[in-house]
């Protein structure tokens, strides 16, 4: 028996697409999958994902592959083994900052490594109604500290002449647990469509700034009364701390109003869980905010102090960051005290599939995505237009239920409509509604603003009819 090929990581790495040939890996066993791409029941995309890399961490994300039968697929394309030094992980410098951060999934589309900012591609986005945590996208400010759950503490400084309380994870655990789901979104989702009109500072984040999960934890209503605070001072805030800091020990704030805080209904959580597992690291272990229909930077991660002030959080990136401007203001006549920090979050959707410059078949074409509003408005209805936005159909809404002014979830929706003949593309469309009847702005250029934010024009996918 002939020994067999050995290949590095790297290798197999630079063998990522048709042209230079399909190599992924399982265990230490390399393959050349070419010719199965095209053949692949889960789509040629999904298993591109994978291309260069291990298998591992896409077949754990869709049990589908824990069959013989697909170790039989895939063992005829057996080409070699990996080197033996290159089974290992490698080691880190532990220099930098970033050292200690937790190692990522490779799906996720990275826009930053230091800070890890990542996305998961719209292809898995919509796969699945809950996006499983390993894909969930990450927007980190810092780098990711390291706590430990067992001196763990939380700090809720109570109203002047009460002690503060200072919770253990334990602590935290005897209040009622309290299970929702709820989509997360960035304030910078879509923000690539803005810079195409004219430059913005800021990740260039596509339409994957936005995942959802189901959260648990202790209501923080339930918190602040047991630290003994009422709803008394209703222009007050309740402003929060994570423990990532930067050099000069400065740490990720960010506050909410009040009257949010102590509101039952607005089911505001400190979770310690993330869809039955304990958070991951990149999303705030062992304890983050949860601010259903609000914007991603008021949710802080890592949380390590609660307080009620009478004025909203000083972090940056509560005053200087995250706030909505008019087109025509720049970086030299920006007032940021000039505009309220961005809250609930106005109505989105995004298609996810098929892709911008993609091969559709004649025929018929599925349209897929999702759609989600701030501040608990449920929506409605999606529109999709294959022409440009001449004409509409309503796209289907999955069943999920949507409880009136606490719809904290997205929907996905899809379309299955017939290609008209001829055509040689599709000017896809979307835009949804919500129950308080808010639409998309049709273009993007008229709610450009410096930053990059509220991103929720249209969205526009075009593609080709194959003839
Ligand atoms: C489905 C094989 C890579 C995602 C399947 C099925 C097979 C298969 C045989 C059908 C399962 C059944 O019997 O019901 C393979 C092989 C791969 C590969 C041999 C590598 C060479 C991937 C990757 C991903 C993926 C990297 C994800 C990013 C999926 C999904 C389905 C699927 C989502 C289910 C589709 C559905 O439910 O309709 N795959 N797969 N696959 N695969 Fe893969
Ligand atoms: N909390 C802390 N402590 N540090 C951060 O950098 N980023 C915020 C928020 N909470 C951040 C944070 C922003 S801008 C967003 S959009 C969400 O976390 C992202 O949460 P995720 O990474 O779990 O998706």
């Amino acid at each position: 028996q002939e020994s067999p090929h050995i290949y590095t990581r790297e290798e197999v790495k630079s063998h990522s697409s048709p042209e230079t040939r399909i190599w992924v890996t399982l265990g230490s066993e390399v393959f050349d999958v070419t010719e199965f791409v095209d053949l692949h029941p889960g789509g040629p995309s999904k298993l591109m994902l994978a291309a260069g890399g291990p298998l591992e961490p896409f077949w754990a994300l869709y049990a589908v592959h824990n069959q013989s039968h697909i170790r039989e697929i895939l063992a005829q394309y057996k080409i070699g083994e990996l080197s033996p030094e290159d089974k290992m992980p490698s080691t880190l410098k532990t220099s930098d900052p970033y050292a200690d951060d937790p190692i990522r999934h490779p799906a996720l589309k990275v826009n930053s490594q230091r800070p890890f900012n990542a996305e998961p591609p719209p292809e898995l986005l919509t796969e699945t109604y809950i996006t499983p945590n390993p894909i969930f996208f990450t927007r980190n400010h810092l780098p990711v500290p390291n706590l430990d759950p067992d001196t763990y503490r939380l700090h809720i400084v109570g109203p002047p002449g009460r002690r503060p309380l200072s919770l253990s994870l334990d602590d935290l655990h005897k209040f009622p647990k309290h299970e929702i789901t709820v989509t997360l979104q960035c304030a910078g989702n879509r923000r690539s469509e803005m810079s195409q009109v004219k430059e913005v500072r800021g990740l260039e984040w596509r339409t994957g700034a936005i995942s959802t999960a189901r959260w648990a934890g202790a209501r923080l209503c339930d918190v602040l009364a047991k630290a003994g605070h009422q709803l008394r001072e209703t222009e007050a805030h309740v402003c929060f701390e994570g423990l990532d800091s930067d050099p000069t020990g400065t740490a990720y704030g960010a506050s909410i109003p009040l009257a949010r805080a102590m509101d039952p209904e607005a089911e505001v959580l400190l979770a310690y869980e993330m869809n039955g597992q304990p958070l991951p690291r990149d999303h705030g272990f062992p304890v983050r905010v949860v601010v259903p229909g609000v914007v991603g930077a008021r949710h802080v991660k890592w949380l390590g102090k609660v307080s009620v002030e009478p004025e909203e959080s000083y972090s940056h990136w509560q005053r200087r960051d995250y706030k909505g401007f008019c087109p025509s203001v720049d970086w030299d006549s920006v007032d940021f005290d000039s505009s309220p920090s961005i809250q609930e979050l106005p109505v989105q959707s995004a298609i996810t599939e098929p892709k911008d410059g993609e091969m559709v078949e004649a025929g018929e074409v599925t349209v897929k995505g999702y759609a989600w509003s701030g501040g608990g408005r449920a929506v409605i209805r999606v529109d999709v237009s294959l022409d440009g936005g001449l004409t509409w159909q309503v796209a289907e809404l999955d069943r999920e239920e949507q409880r009136p002014r606490k719809a904290w979830a997205w929907r996905l929706w899809q379309l299955q409509a017939p290609v008209p003949p001829g055509k040689k593309e599709l000017n896809i469309v979307c835009k949804a509604v919500d129950d308080s009847y808010n639409v998309q702005p049709d273009n993007v250029a008229p709610i450009w603003n410096l930053r990059g934010v509220l991103s929720n024009a249209w969205h526009r996918v075009h593609v080709r009819v194959a003839s």
